[in-house]
């Protein structure tokens, strides 16, 4: 069965109202066959990429790029995935408070190396997410975790 690997930084409500609608996109009736993985950035390991099959990456924007749990995420499995990972989709969603550019920026040059595949545009917000923000979260996620039903 497919795997969908969620790694996420979930450090307040705001993200966690995202992350939920990430889950509850990937996870909903119409996806079968799909196994959801969550994992907080802080442990998960190169295994847990190894064995899926996809992924969908959630992060704070700080200090002009990603946060700093996400990024020991890809310290960790860079070079134990680079070459077995060549050509999965990825998804990502970013909160800031006001400036995401140096995250996604981060994250594509990243998920570029690794050779993994935008399989949805990036979800950014910044401050409290709207109704509209969380749809597109939830989409998100159902639209990573649909590519990957057999
Ligand atoms: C040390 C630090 C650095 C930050 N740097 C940025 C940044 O570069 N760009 C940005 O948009 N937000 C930045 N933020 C805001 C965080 O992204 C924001 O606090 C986080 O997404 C959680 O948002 P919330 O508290 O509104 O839920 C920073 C926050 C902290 C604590």
């Amino acid at each position: 069965m497919p795997t969908l690997l969620i790694v996420h930084h979930t450090p307040s409500p705001n993200l966690q109202a995202m992350f939920e609608a990430v889950v509850a996109g990937a996870t909903t009736d119409e996806i079968e066959g799909v196994t959801v993985v969550r994992r907080a950035a802080l442990a998960a390991t190169a295994t847990d990429v190894l064995e899926a099959d996809g992924y969908l990456l959630g992060t704070t924007a700080n200090l002009g790029y990603m946060a700093g749990a996400l990024k020991h995420f890809f310290d960790q499995v860079y070079y134990p995935c680079l070459d077995s990972t060549r050509g999965r989709p990825f998804g990502c969603y970013v909160h800031g408070g006001s400036d995401v550019s140096g995250t996604i920026r981060g994250i594509e040059s990243i998920t570029t190396g690794l050779g993994w595949e935008k399989a949805a545009e990036f979800v950014t917000v910044t401050g409290e997410p709207s109704k509209a923000d969380l749809e597109k979260c939830w989409e998100l996620g159902a639209t990573v975790a649909a590519g990957l039903m057999e």
